[in-house]
């Protein structure tokens, strides 16, 4: 994007409020919901390593995620999870195996399909907040008015419109991570991926961006796939949880999550949840 293009990406007050959520369907485009919106198949990894050797970061991974769905997938430190993200991504090739999205298999790097938010704060500090949230939309036709009202959604969205003329150094953590999923889901993609978006963040704040992120899934309803290696956080967002087992990562368990749609905080206190999170921990030490 030119320096042309992103000056005219501000927030303009005076503008009218962006369209109502409700009126956004933005789960239209979903393929039926008895199709998987993104299924990896048969998927591994082989990293080199010296002496010739090859160490098996993952294996054998089969998962299907349908529309709508919020998914997690947990596992100990090293067990191969980003290593799997970045390879739906599109970001890592895998050694065997493919990636279907809708059904077709997709190569090279994350596009409108497949957006993703890291753990760390991947904002680019010489642009404000709106020239971030815009930064993707160059690539998409899109005049500069639709660009301009689409990042004024998303910041709307997110909470932040009033930090659109911002800088990412005037944010906090949990602000400019609001920012990286507002730029993912400005893109609109098919499929949104997280690799532990809260693992920076302090107790207080991380569990504020669970119930936004909830929130959040529950007026766009976008097919979520995020990792974590919090099992509270996992089960108090997804309707279905993979476990991954260690040295190599492959699927130990797929673990449905049996709680009420509409979640508050107060769910993790609910003898459901700490039956449910007592079987995810003993999948995961069971393993070690
Ligand atoms: N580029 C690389 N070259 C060689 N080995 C690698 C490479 N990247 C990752 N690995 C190895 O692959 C395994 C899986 O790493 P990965 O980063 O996917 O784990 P993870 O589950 O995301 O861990 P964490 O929870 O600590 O983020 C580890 O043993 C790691 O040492
Ligand atoms: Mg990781």
């Amino acid at each position: 994007m030119n320096d042309h293009t992103l000056d005219s990406i501000f927030y303009d007050e005076s503008a009218a409020s962006a369209e109502p959520l409700s009126q956004r369907i933005y789960a239209d485009r979903s393929s039926p919901h008895h199709l998987p919106k993104l299924e990896v198949k048969n998927v591994a990894k082989f990293y080199p390593v010296r002496g010739g050797q090859q160490l098996i970061a993952v294996e054998d991974i089969n998962l299907k995620i349908f529309p709508r769905e919020f998914v997690c997938l947990v596992g100990a430190s090293g067990c191969g999870k980003s290593t799997l993200l970045n390879i739906i991504a599109g970001l890592l090739p895998p050694s065997t195996g493919e990636v279907l999205v809708d059904g077709k298999s997709v190569t090279g790097r994350p596009g409108s399909d497949r957006g993703v938010v890291f753990q760390g704060y991947t904002l680019y500090p010489w642009l404000t907040v709106a020239q971030n949230v815009a930064f993707g939309l160059q690539f998409q036709q899109m005049t500069k008015i639709e660009q301009r009202e689409q990042v004024r959604y998303f910041l709307n969205v997110v909470g932040l419109e009033k930090f659109a003329n911002s800088y990412p150094k005037q944010l906090s953590g949990g602000m400019k991570q609001r920012v990286a999923i507002a730029r993912a889901l400005a893109n609109e993609p098919t499929v949104l991926l997280m690799d532990e978006p809260f693992g920076a963040l302090d107790a207080q704040t991380k569990e504020q961006m669970q119930e936004f992120l909830l929130e959040l899934w529950g007026k766009t309803h976008v097919t979520v796939l995020m990792i974590t290696h919090d099992v509270e956080e996992a089960i108090y967002l997804s309707q279905r949880i993979y476990v991954l087992s260690s040295h190599p990562g492959c699927i130990k368990r797929e673990i449905p999550i049996c709680l009420p749609e509409h979640r508050t905080l107060d769910i993790k206190l609910t003898p459901e949840f700490i039956e449910i999170k007592r079987q995810v921990l003993q999948t995961i030490r069971h393993d070690h």
